[in-house]
């Protein structure tokens, strides 16, 4: 039995992807470990710190979503983090010792730097009227970008703007402005669009939210939140790893200053299953592609039925391949039936089946899913005080546990005491 500690930034409802990505495991922990599952709601101001009028919403959306998908307050001990003013101590104690090249090389806080000079970019060049085709593009970025003439005026596919600015971002000596202004117009927009973007990008205020000390120390926080329950394991996914290191990184340069306090806290990889959006990218509330654990029967049939199907299957007598399916990825997470499964792929193969009877398949069985969660939704927001109680015990639980392990860091520290 393991220590485990694990949170999730209040942002909004959950969708499927939250689901399979990180729900599904703590459920599955809970019945193991002696977990400790809490929303981040210091962790959702760092890039959210001027509009603050959804936070308390979102925490009750959060704390809803949890405990309607069975995670259990009997299992494991819930919490909101800002109930808890010790992870804030520890986090000042770890600012102290902690380099600050430590955290400017982390990647994480470069990829959000990357998400943001990107959206500009995007939004600038989609508010100019070039056309950017959301279709994925038909041969590589290097082929099409050899073969660029610049004779389709304003028109370039999304993944090849991002690999672009992939490109021109992920170099030694910071961003690479020509290289990426060369490409665009490379790929036929507007010379003049192109460098008034790119001039806004170098001079502008794009990034100058999260050019705080809150951000950049972001991965502090973090660490103060494994730390201070000396927790052993916490479970994340890949884009985690980073701070996991780091976590890993401020409690071996604590124990060797001052004290043998901390465990070394191992991650835990989630190996969920990807599953894209509705549109084929990743699933993404800014990307609108997302299904809802607290949508409608009626919003999950929609949904499905706008799903990207293969791309080749034109009429419905062309024979599909449900490898490069959407709806077939979702098929096989919630078709849970093997014979179906298998059905379907062959009858798509030989186009005995139509996309359409494909979806209302796929939309059963989504709901079927979805039904119980909806349901146990709607018991707990008709008595929300009453579920809200287990995450104020859970809170009041955690600052006695961390308050008796804060008096063992201020005293390895010889802080003073009153
Ligand atoms: N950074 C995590 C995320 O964005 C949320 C988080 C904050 C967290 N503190 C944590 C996760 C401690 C695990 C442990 O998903
Ligand atoms: Fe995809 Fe189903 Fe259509 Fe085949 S029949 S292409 S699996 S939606």
């Amino acid at each position: 039995m393991k220590k485990i500690v694990s949170g999730m930034r209040p942002t909004g409802k959950l969708h499927l992807g939250h689901y399979l990505g990180v729900i599904k495991n703590w459920l599955k922990l809970q019945d193991e470990h002696d977990c400790y599952f809490f929303v981040a709601d210091w962790h959702a101001l760092t890039n959210k710190y001027k509009n603050t009028e959804d936070l308390k919403e979102n925490i009750k959306q959060m704390i809803i979503d949890w405990l309607a998908c069975g995670i259990d307050p009997k299992k494991a001990t819930l919490f909101v983090q800002s109930g808890v003013k010790q992870h804030s101590e520890l986090a000042l104690l770890f600012s102290m010792i902690t380099p600050k090249s430590w955290l400017e090389l982390n990647p994480s806080y470069k990829d959000l730097k990357f998400n943001l000079f990107y959206q500009y970019l995007r939004d600038f060049l989609l508010g100019k009227q070039v056309k950017i085709n959301q279709a994925p593009p038909p041969e590589s970025f290097d082929e099409a970008l050899e073969k660029a003439t610049g004779k389709q005026k304003n028109k370039i596919f999304e993944e090849y703007l991002r690999e672009a600015f992939h490109r021109a971002f992920y170099n030694q000596k910071g961003i690479n402005f020509e290289y990426l202004k060369e490409v665009l117009i490379k790929f036929g927009i507007n010379k003049k669009i192109v460098e008034e973007a790119i001039d806004n990008l170098e001079k502008g205020d794009v990034g100058k939210d999260i050019d705080t000390l809150g951000f950049l120390a972001y991965p502090v926080l973090q660490a103060a939140d494994i730390l201070i329950y000396k927790a052993e394991g916490v479970p994340v996914g890949e884009d985690q790893l980073p701070h996991i290191e780091l976590t890993r990184e401020i409690a071996r340069r604590f124990n060797n200053l001052y004290d043998e306090i901390f465990p070394e806290p191992e991650a835990i990889l989630t190996e969920a299953a990807k599953l894209p959006g509705i549109d084929g990218r990743k699933m993404s509330k800014s990307y609108n592609n997302a299904i809802y654990l607290s949508d409608s029967e009626e919003e999950v049939n929609k949904k499905t039925m706008q799903m990207k199907t293969d791309p080749q299957r034109i009429r419905r007598t062309d024979p599909g391949n449900p490898d490069v399916c959407i709806v077939y990825d979702y098929h096989k997470i919630f078709t849970k039936d093997e014979n179906l499964l298998k059905d379907i792929d062959q009858k798509c193969r030989t186009a005995e089946i139509g996309c359409t009877d494909c979806k209302k398949i796929l939309a059963e069985n989504l709901n079927k899913f979805l039904e119980p969660i909806r349901d146990k939704r709607k018991e707990i927001e008709k008595d929300y005080e009453k579920y809200e109680k287990f995450f104020i015990e859970g809170t009041l639980r955690c600052r006695e546990i961390a308050e008796s392990n804060m008096k063992e860091v201020r005293k390895a520290m010889r802080l003073y005491e009153i």
